[in-house]
C-alpha cells in the first residue's frame, strides 16, 4: 500500500475508533433538496459531523438545525474565506444536490449551468478530498457523474469505486409506485424495485414482478420513467422533485456510511462507472451487448466503495426491450458530461 494510502486508512481507522462516524458533507445544504436532505442527516445518530456547504444561507440552517439533539455537530459554510475547502476537509462522504431543477422553458441551460457547478465543486473535493464518497444528485445525473469522473482524472485521484450517481429516487418511486398496484400500498420499503440503466426518462428500466398484468405494465413503466414529470407539473413552475429526493438521497447516503462503517452486503442501485468492478463490468456488457462506461445497476458497496456490480439477470423480453432503448441516449449523456470537460480544461 502506498504511504499515503496507508496513512489514510490509519487517520480512517482512529477516528472511528473515537466514535467519530464518517465526515458527511452536502453542497447545495440550502436549496429544495439541500435543506430536507441535511434535517434526515442531522437526525441520523450514527453521524457526528455534518458539513454544510452553500452560495446562500447555510450558516442559518446549520444553526436552525444544531437546535436538534441528535449528535451531529452541524456547520454551515459559504464561499468566503475559503468555505468549500474548509467545509470539505476531513469529507468522507460527500452529497451534491447543488444546481438549478427543471422548470418549464430551462432545457439546454439546465445543462450548461448545472455542469459548471459540479464542475466547480468536484474540483473542490478533488483538491481537497480525493478519497471521499462522491454521491451526486445534480441533474443530468448521467452526465454530472461523468464530468466528476473527468474532473478527477484530471487531478490524477480517480478511483471509480467511489464515484456515485444517486437514483435512488427511481428506485423510491418505482418500489411505492408497484406496492400500489398489488395491492400492497404504503409496503415500499418491502416491495424494492431495482431501476437500472441511467437516472429518468428512457435510460431507465426495472424488472417488475410477473404479477403485474400487461395493459398496466405500460403505463407503471412510463410512470416511473417519467416520474420526475408529475411532481414538475403539480409543482407548475416551482421546481421539481424535493421531499422525495431528499427521502432516496437520506435512503443511499445511509447505505454508503453503513457500508464504510463495515456492515457486509450492502446493495443499492446507482449509476458508476463500469471499470468499478471490471469482472461484473464485463458480464454486464455482455447482457447489453454495448460498451458504456457508467450504469446503473444493483451495486455492492463496501468500505472502500464499490464491491460489486450486479448483471441485469433474468429478465423479460419486454424489459431486454426497454434496457436496450436506454443505451442510445445514454451513451450520448455520458459523451456530453465527458466532453464538456475535456473542452473547458
Ligand atoms: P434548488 O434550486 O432548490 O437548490 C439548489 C441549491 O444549490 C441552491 O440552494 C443553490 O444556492 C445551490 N447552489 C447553486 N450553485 C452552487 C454552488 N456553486 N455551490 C454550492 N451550492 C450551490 O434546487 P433543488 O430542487 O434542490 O434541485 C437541485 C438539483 O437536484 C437539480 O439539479 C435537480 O434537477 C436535481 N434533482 C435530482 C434528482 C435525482 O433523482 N438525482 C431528483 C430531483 C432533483
Ligand atoms: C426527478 O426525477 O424528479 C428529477 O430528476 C428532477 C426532474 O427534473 O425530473
Amino acid at each position: 500500500m502506498a504511504r499515503l494510502e496507508r496513512g489514510w486508512v490509519l487517520w480512517r481507522i482512529r477516528r472511528w475508533a473515537a466514535g467519530c462516524s464518517p465526515g458527511t458533507v452536502v453542497l447545495g445544504a440550502a436549496g429544495g433538496i439541500g435543506q430536507p436532505l441535511s434535517l434526515l442527516l442531522k437526525t441520523n445518530p450514527a453521524i457526528t459531523e455534518l458539513a454544510l456547504f452553500d452560495i446562500v444561507n447555510t450558516p442559518g440552517v446549520a444553526a436552525d438545525l444544531s437546535h436538534i439533539a441528535t449528535p451531529a455537530k452541524v456547520v454551515g459554510r459559504l464561499p468566503p474565506n475559503d468555505g468549500l475547502k474548509e467545509t470539505l476537509t476531513g469529507a468522507e462522504v460527500v452529497v451534491i444536490p447543488a444546481g438549478v431543477p427543471r422548470k418549464p422553458g430551462l432545457r439546454d441551460d439546465l445543462f450548461k449551468i448545472n455542469a459548471g457547478i459540479v464542475k466547480d465543486l468536484a474540483t473542490g473535493i478533488a483538491t481537497v478530498a480525493p478519497k471521499a464518497f462522491v454521491l451526486v444528485i445534480s441533474n443530468p445525473v448521467n452526465s454530472t457523474v461523468p464530468i466528476v469522473a473527468e474532473v478527477f482524472k484530471k487531478h490524477g485521484v480517480y478511483d471509480p469505486k467511489r464515484i456515485f450517481g444517486v437514483t435512488t429516487l427511481d428506485v423510491v418511486r418505482a418500489s411505492t409506485f408497484v406496492a400500489e398496484i398489488i395491492g400492497k400500498p404504503g409496503s415500499a420499503p418491502d416491495v424494492v424495485v431495482p431501476v437500472i440503466g441511467g437516472h429518468s426518462g428512457v435510460t431507465s428500466s426495472h424488472p417488475l414482478p410477473d404479477s403485474i398484468a400487461k395493459d398496466t405494465f405500460d403505463a407503471l413503466v412510463k410512470r416511473i420513467q417519467f416520474g420526475g414529470d408529475e411532481v414538475v407539473k403539480a409543482k407548475d413552475g416551482a421546481g421539481s422533485a424535493t421531499l422525495s429526493m431528499a427521502y432516496a438521497g437520506f435512503e443511499f447516503a445511509n447505505k454508503v456510511i453503513r457500508a464504510i462503517k463495515g456492515e457486509k452486503g450492502i446493495v443499492a442501485p446507482s449509476f458508476v462507472a463500469l471499470k468499478a468492478d471490471p469482472a461484473g463490468a464485463e458480464a454486464l456488457t455482455k447482457e447489453l451487448g454495448a460498451e458504456l462506461e457508467f450504469f446503473s445497476s444493483n451495486v455492492e458497496l463496501g468500505p472502500e466503495g464499490v464491491v460489486k456490480i450486479h448483471p441485469l439477470g433474468k429478465i423479460t423480453q419486454g424489459e431486454t426491450e426497454l434496457v436496450k432503448a436506454a443505451v442510445p441516449e445514454l451513451l450520448t449523456n455520458i459523451k456530453t458530461g465527458t466532453t464538456y470537460v475535456l473542452e473547458k480544461y
